[in-house]
């Protein structure tokens, strides 16, 4: 895939506005992710190369590389690409998790790695690229660096876990569900936009609203998630619908179903939920949803966050790259995929 089909995937307004380096950033990219998911071991080589070729959006390089050129013009683009491909790793490395943990068997419109290679090989095949990311930041040798992603990795797998411990819970409150999310996705979202900082030697003002841009963008690109999770097409997203209802796992447009469904529909939802409903049951249940607005609440709610992200770039110096950051995180919010 090239940086080009890779930010196109986003949005056509995205493709056309890459600069060249960016472009020749995210190819460097891809060289370094292309190194880092060989190994000598087949089954790690087949769960990781497999998980990387069925392509995804790279946001995660991508906002590092764009921050750091926020940030200045002049940043070291091959120290910013490899750093951007060790927190793409970390990514990929949660997804092969991530699919074990919710049984999932489509991710990026392939077979996951748990298919392919089995779940136990694709658990310790997610730890050994976790493994190589924390040496490509050793080589690089910046302390800091290596304490923003561990601490953001520590984050991450607590928000995993965390949701396997509210599972089932169809009464989840709202501030359990944003401490999930917090820890499973805007950790490593504001971390990216961190380090792009933190290579430029940013001053902490400019680090700090880059921080804050990168937390609101991974609560409303979770909160896209979410939503795409019931009304999504799972062509453009490459993942199946209906899944996180079938596991029993509580998310946004839930809880607005149930403060606005009727008492009877709130029940007979709550009687199908993590128990693998008909098709037909959970096809009622989205319509009802829609119907009722809770979608298009869920979706207000996602756009309140993008406006805090646009808010956060405000405080950075005006640019070219400032304004990419806003196109972006526009993308990441209007997706269908
Ligand atoms: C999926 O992330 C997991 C979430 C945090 C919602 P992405 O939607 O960035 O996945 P890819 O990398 O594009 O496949
Ligand atoms: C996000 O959670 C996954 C990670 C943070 C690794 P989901 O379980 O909602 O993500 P998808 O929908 O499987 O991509
Ligand atoms: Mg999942
Ligand atoms: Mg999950």
């Amino acid at each position: 895939m090239t940086a080009a089909q890779i930010l196109l995937s986003l949005s056509d307004d995205l493709g056309a506005a890459v600069p060249t380096e960016l472009s020749q950033a995210l190819d460097l990219v891809e060289d370094v992710l292309t190194e880092g998911t060989r190994s000598r071991v087949e089954l790690v080589e087949t769960a990781a190369t497999s998980t990387l070729r069925a392509g995804g959006k790279r946001i995660r390089p991508a906002l590092t590389l764009v921050s750091a050129l926020a940030c200045r013009t002049d940043a070291d683009i091959a120290r910013t690409a490899t750093l951007g491909a060790c927190l793409e790793m970390v990514h990929m490395a949660t997804l092969m998790h991530d699919d074990v943990i919710d049984g999932s068997a489509t991710r990026r419109g392939r077979p996951t790695a748990g298919v392919l290679v089995g779940t136990e090989a694709a658990v310790l095949s997610g730890d050994v690229l976790l493994a190589k990311a924390m040496n490509i930041l050793a080589l690089d040798g910046d302390i800091e660096v290596i304490r923003l992603v561990s601490s953001a990795v520590v984050a991450l797998a607590e928000g995993e876990i965390l949701e396997i411990q509210v599972r089932g819970r169809f009464d989840l409150a709202e501030h359990e569900l944003d401490q999930v999310v917090e820890m499973k996705t805007a950790a490593l979202l504001r971390a990216c936009c961190q380090i792009g900082a933190l290579v430029t030697s940013a001053p902490a003002r400019h680090f700090d609203a880059l921080s804050e841009f990168g937390a609101c963008v991974g609560r409303a690109f979770q909160a896209i998630d979410d939503i795409l999770d019931y009304v999504g097409n799972p062509a453009r997203t490459g993942k199946a619908v209906g899944q996180d209802f079938r596991e029993g796992q509580a998310t946004m447009p839930l809880l607005l179903y149930r403060e606005k469904a009727s008492a009877e529909h709130v029940a007979w939802a709550e009687q199908r939920f993590g128990k693998d409903p008909s098709e037909q049951d959970f096809g009622q249940i989205v319509d009802l949803m829609v119907s009722s607005g809770c979608i298009e609440e869920a979706r207000r709610r996602a756009d309140a966050e993008l406006d805090r992200a646009l808010a956060a770039l405000g405080l950075l110096p005006e640019s070219p790259y400032r304004n990419l950051l806003e196109t972006m995180a526009l993308a990441l919010v209007r997706r269908e995929g």
